[in-house]
């Protein structure tokens, strides 16, 4: 596993990883889980949830422990007003988001972050829903372009829109249309007004995390004027296994 685990200045570690995995890789990822995590799992419907769950968090602390040279089961979490996971007592900022089997995790020292990724399939493209939840602006920006370009500009729109209010720890109980960041193609990518604030999109980096080639969209929210410095990792089924016979040692 060639990665560097030091994070520093205003660098961020993005790693995608997928959440299909076998059941012997499941049960090992369980026995890192803290009972409060094993007892929301149990609490999904449907099966393919709850493995996903176990999965993404048995990653999450996996990648956690190796920044923090820590044991994976003995990282523990806290929760904002609006369930937003953070760690007890680091600097170590992340955030994580999934579509379908896709995971994506962020890391850093430098500010919040925040991230979003939506399979192109994922969400219905539908115009009402624009009108229902973005702002005049973005409704306006979206109308003007060619309909080849909506569906993209759609998902830009939506991910750069909760990898911000992900950053904030918000969750949707703050109005989806009370700000208003770009959309449009070879536009720059930022939030670009809050209602509530003149100065606060001057504080933020928002950056495009898409990947055609994979089929999804995402973006990432960091509370930083600095454009952040992202690395892009893929975690694989062999390096789990080299985080896992580490743990071992
Ligand atoms: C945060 C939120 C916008 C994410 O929505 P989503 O598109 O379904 O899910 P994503 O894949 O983007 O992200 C999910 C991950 O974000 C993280 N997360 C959860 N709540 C979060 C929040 N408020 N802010 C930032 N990240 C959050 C979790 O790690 C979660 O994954 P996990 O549960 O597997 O660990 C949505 O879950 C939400 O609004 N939650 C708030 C809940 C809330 O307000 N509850 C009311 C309490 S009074």
């Amino acid at each position: 596993m060639r990665t560097s685990h030091t994070l520093s200045g205003n660098e961020v570690h993005v790693w995608e990883s997928s959440l299909d995995r076998p059941a012997l890789v499941v049960r090992r990822f369980e026995e890192l889980l803290s009972g409060d995590e094993l007892a929301r799992a149990d609490r999904f419907r449907f099966e393919r949830h709850r493995l996903r769950y176990v999965v993404g968090r048995g990653q999450l602390r996996s990648l956690l422990a190796r920044y923090l040279r820590a044991q994976p089961a003995q990282l523990r979490f806290e929760y904002g007003e609006f369930e937003k996971p953070a760690l007890a007592s680091s600097d170590v900022h992340f955030n994580l988001a999934h579509s379908g089997d896709v995971v994506l995790f962020a890391f850093t020292r430098a500010a919040e972050v925040g991230i979003d990724v939506e399979l192109e399939e994922a969400r219905p493209r539908d115009e009402r829903i624009a009108e229902r939840f973005f702002s005049p602006v973005e409704v306006a920006t979206l109308r003007s372009l060619p309909s080849s370009e909506r569906a993209r500009a759609f998902l830009r729109c939506w991910t750069r829109k909760e990898a911000f209010l992900k950053a904030r720890g918000d969750g949707l109980q703050l109005a989806l249309d009370t700000f208003d960041v770009s959309l449009a193609p070879g536009q720059p990518v930022a939030l670009t007004r809050t209602e509530w604030s003149s100065t606060e999109p001057t504080e933020w980096s928002l950056s495009d995390l898409s990947d055609e080639r994979a089929g999804y969209i995402a973006a990432l929210a960091m509370r930083t004027a600095a454009p952040p410095v992202i690395t892009r990792r893929t975690l694989t089924p062999s390096d789990e296994q080299t985080l896992m016979r580490q743990e071992e040692r």
